[in-house]
């Protein structure tokens, strides 16, 4: 898509936000989502039982989609990885059936996509702060659509669920935070459920260090978080603008720890589990 690049220096600044729509709009496109789709298939690297699973998943994908770069190979593999998590927590937690999953922060579906035909028999929860991505998902996969709060001390999905999936939420909060949603999942468990979320290590760490990639946050917060992680276990900066919204980094023993003071304990770990990127954990609760 070159030509939109061409184009933004043409075009007067006032216009480039329309550019941005459309550019999302194209990229977006069915045919070109369901061709990124077919690549992938037949990609040889695949388990056969990521295959048959993938040729069942949706390839409608949200113009509003902020997960979505143009990438699609790579948004269905962090699909694929999820399953696979989600899979080994299972067995960990020698979890018995799944019938009422949520996914919090649903984001636009990317890995709901994907739990709904893994999980069929499954009642699916989506729930975001973004309402656009729950009334997507609501829409295109037909899960039952929950808004949530940005305080999730006040959240309730009125109700409770076998499995909790949290792709990368806790990686964007603060300490209290963290807590919060821990404790929003503690209250949505039933009594042998089990909670999968992802948090930021080693890895990230390493990224940053590396400058492979800056994570949104001023270069001038990356010493410091990464400073407080080597101290406490755990790092955080907003993205700038932002009040108790950024990039946390968290140890195991920090998560561990967290957690047990809500009545989780740990049945499952994986470092860079989630997309040889985002550490993966697997906690049931303890009381
Ligand atoms: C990095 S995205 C991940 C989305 C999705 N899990 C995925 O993998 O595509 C983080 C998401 O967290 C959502 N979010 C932030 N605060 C939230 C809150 N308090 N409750 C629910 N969702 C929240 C954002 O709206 C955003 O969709």
């Amino acid at each position: 898509m070159d030509y939109i690049h061409k184009l933004k220096g043409l075009l007067p600044r006032s216009l480039h936000s329309h550019l941005g729509a459309v550019r999302r709009w194209l990229r977006t496109l069915p045919a070109r989502t369901r061709r990124q789709k077919q690549r992938l298939l037949a990609d040889p690297a695949l388990e056969a039982k990521e295959r048959s699973l993938l040729k069942l998943v949706e390839t409608r994908i949200s113009a509003g989609d902020g997960m979505y770069t143009g990438d699609g190979a790579h948004y269905y593999k962090v699909g694929l990885s999820a399953i696979r998590s989600i899979e080994e927590a299972i067995d960990a937690a020698q979890l018995g059936s799944v019938e009422r999953i949520l996914d919090l922060p649903c984001g636009h579906g990317r890995v709901l996509r994907f739990l709904v035909r893994r999980f069929p028999q499954a009642e699916m929860t989506a729930s975001d702060l973004d309402r656009k991505g729950v009334d997507f998902c609501a829409r295109v996969f037909g899960a039952e659509a929950v808004y949530s709060e940005s305080n999730l001390d006040q959240f309730s999905a009125g109700e409770q669920f076998d499995l909790i999936w949290c792709g990368s939420l806790v990686t964007h909060l603060n300490d209290t935070g963290i807590r919060a949603v821990l404790g929003a999942f503690a209250r949505h468990l039933q009594p042998d459920g089990l909670l999968i979320f992802t948090a930021h290590g080693e890895r990230v760490i390493q990224r940053l260090q590396d400058e492979e990639f800056e994570y949104g946050i001023s270069a001038e917060n990356v010493a410091p978080i990464i400073a407080a992680y080597r101290k406490e276990g755990f790092g955080f900066a907003d993205y700038p603008g932002a009040s108790a919204y950024g990039i946390s980094l968290t140890s195991p023993e920090w998560i561990r720890r967290a957690a047990a003071e809500i009545g989780l304990g740990e049945v499952y770990f994986r470092a860079r589990g989630w997309d040889d990127h985002q550490d993966v954990y697997g906690f049931i609760l303890t009381r």
